[in-house]
């Protein structure tokens, strides 16, 4: 490696660390403490109802077949992916998560020249990735409401001449959703050369989530990528199945930047649960819709003010430094999300089971 090249590696090491670090020191601090028996895990928006009876029986039987790799049968695989959102299979890239699609739009869409732009705070892989490639990561701060600034995206992106957009909808961490008129003003004022990336990773959580998609944007041929995940509201992170869809061009670009096939176990437990998917999503939707606005009324009683939600999680205003709340919690068995900067005051906690929610009033009545 020559000098040159050291330095630059060092420059990008330096870029990730800031972007990152105070994630990086969140999860290691995490990682490095045992956590007490019977914690409460509300800190990642992971679904406790877990797989479905039918994606669990699917795996019982795939479990002898796992020795191969089943190249042969993938083809079939991602092509009822595709069916599952009325694309064709070459539309849609399935990944290790959506984090590995992510990625891959990440990898093809920027470049020295060509910046992620993306609205801030919000998921913040895609920004990660980008400052650990050494690619310039453009942050629109969240305007009204929490919400995306759409003019400044816009901005940026013209300013820019090429770039990838990032827009998560509903945004982690304030589980806002953007309202619709907003997004298709995004799309339509694209300018050349721009990709968006929508991460609807919660988006099965919002009531009319179909009309909602931006999926409608990559069935007319717009430079949109949306990903999806199985990983909420099938209940299956540890699963790791996502996928992107997008025009056949864009996904052959994406291509080359993710790995072989994915668990063959996983696979056909995604399949069961798209199957189990007109029931399913109905009823985990109501469900957590129930314990979230049980929640939110709890904390209304009390004074505490929150961002309207529409994914399974909610980010409250705890009119406080949110660093030593989270400590204080973790004591008594509740691991909430991390801190947010610049949301300094507030606390994003999961939806959890019931049992889990109760756990969690409990706690923060204590300490809020
Ligand atoms: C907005 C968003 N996108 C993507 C992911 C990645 O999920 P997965 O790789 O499990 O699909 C997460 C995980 O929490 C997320 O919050």
């Amino acid at each position: 490696m020559t000098r040159r090249e050291i330095s630059g590696n060092l420059a990008w090491l330096a870029g990730a660390l800031v972007a990152g670090g105070e994630r990086l020191l969140a999860q290691r601090s995490l990682l490095e403490r045992r956590a007490p028996a019977g914690m409460v895990w509300l800190n990642a928006n992971e679904n406790p109802d877990g797989p479905c009876e039918r994606a669990r029986e699917a795996m019982r039987r795939a479990m002898p077949e796992c020795w191969r790799y089943h190249y042969p049968e993938f083809p079939e695989i991602y092509a009822a992916v595709a069916r599952s959102v009325g694309l064709s299979p070459e539309q849609v890239l399935v990944g290790a998560g959506s984090s590995e699609v992510l990625c891959a739009a990440v990898h093809a869409f920027t470049s020295p020249a060509r910046p992620l732009i993306t609205p801030s705070p919000s998921f913040e892989l895609p920004a990660d990735l980008a400052s650990a490639l050494g690619r310039r990561v453009v942050q629109a701060p969240l305007t009204d409401g929490y919400l995306a600034d759409v003019e400044r995206l816009v901005r940026e992106a013209a300013q820019a001449e090429g770039s990838l957009v990032y827009l998560c909808n509903p945004n982690n961490p304030t589980s806002a959703l953007l309202p619709d008129e907003r997004l298709k003003r995004l799309v339509e004022r694209l300018p050349p050369g721009t990709v968006l990336l929508v991460d609807e990773a919660y988006l099965d959580y919002v009531e009319g989530a179909e009309q909602l998609s931006a999926l409608r944007y990559v069935r007319a041929g717009a430079p949109v990528v949306v990903t999806r995940t199985f990983s909420k509201i099938y209940g299956m992170a540890g699963l790791r199945v996502g996928f992107a869809c997008a025009r056949p061009d864009l996904i052959r670009r994406m291509r080359p930047f993710r790995s072989g096939v994915i668990s063959y176990v996983s696979a056909q437990a995604a399949l069961a649960a798209l199957e189990e998917a007109p029931r399913l999503i109905p009823e985990r939707r109501a469900r957590l819709a129930r314990l979230r606005a049980e929640l939110c009324a709890w904390l209304r009683e009390r004074g505490f003010d929150y961002i309207e939600p529409s994914a399974n999680f909610v980010m409250i205003r705890v009119r406080r430094d949110v660093r030593a709340l989270i400590e204080a919690l973790w004591e008594r068995g509740v691991a909430v999300g991390r801190p947010f900067p610049p949301l300094h005051d507030m606390l994003r906690v999961s939806i959890g089971t019931a049992a889990d929610m109760a756990r969690f009033r409990e706690a923060f009545e204590q300490v809020a």
